[in-house]
């Protein structure tokens, strides 16, 4: 399975990936890592492991894509082959042109349990509604915000004391083994 990755941060799902990849836990390559900031963490993660990046840069918009660079990173995507396009903390919504042409083929993760606390720091939503676990989904996207059909979640229970911070970690530990796992599942299904 051929994967394209887009990403905004640090890419610490994008390194947990990775290593499945070459430790043989995952049978998927990298063919791509697209960021829409210059200099994202997750560019520099890729060039350090010799996989070709790119950057798409929105001038018009903060949280979307116009068309027109939409239709440019659909480009991109098939030029390089992509198989499952895997959102890894790309920080805008993705619409049409990329959903069409990667039907059921466009996945994220998100840092709570969906349908709860969607949007931004869910983390921070979780800890301010006082609920006793939250976690984080795998789900495909659809062109809403954290909407999609749930593919897979692991919890992650609040303890006493816990900051934004400390839950954070925990809950991106959680991540770091749930996303290579579904993609496993997802490359699987795909043979
Ligand atoms: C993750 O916590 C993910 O849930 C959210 O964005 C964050 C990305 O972190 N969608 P990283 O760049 O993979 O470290």
């Amino acid at each position: 399975m051929r994967l394209g990755i887009l990403g905004s941060g640090k890419g610490s799902n994008f390194g947990a990936i990775l290593r499945a990849i070459q430790s043989g836990d995952l049978e998927a390559t990298v063919e791509i890592v697209i960021s829409d900031v210059p200099g994202a963490g997750i560019l520099d993660l890729a060039s350090a492991a010799g996989i070709p990046t790119h950057t798409l840069i929105e001038p018009r918009y903060k949280s979307r894509l116009s068309p027109e660079i939409e239709e440019e990173l659909v480009r991109v995507l098939q030029a390089a082959k992509v198989d499952l396009v895997v959102l890894a903390g790309y920080m805008r919504v993705v619409k049409e042109p990329l959903l069409k042409a990667f039907p059921r083929r466009v996945i994220n993760i998100h840092p709570s349990l969906l349908p709860n606390f969607r949007g931004l720091e869910a983390w921070r939503q979780a800890l301010e509604a006082g609920v006793e676990k939250t976690g984080c989904t795998v789900h495909y996207v659809d062109s809403g915000v954290d909407t999609g059909e749930i593919i897979s979640q692991t919890e992650v229970p609040l303890i006493e004391g816990d900051t934004p911070e400390s839950l954070h970690a925990r809950i991106q530990a959680a991540e770091h083994h749930l996303y290579p796992s579904v993609i496993r599942q997802l490359a699987k299904e795909n043979r």
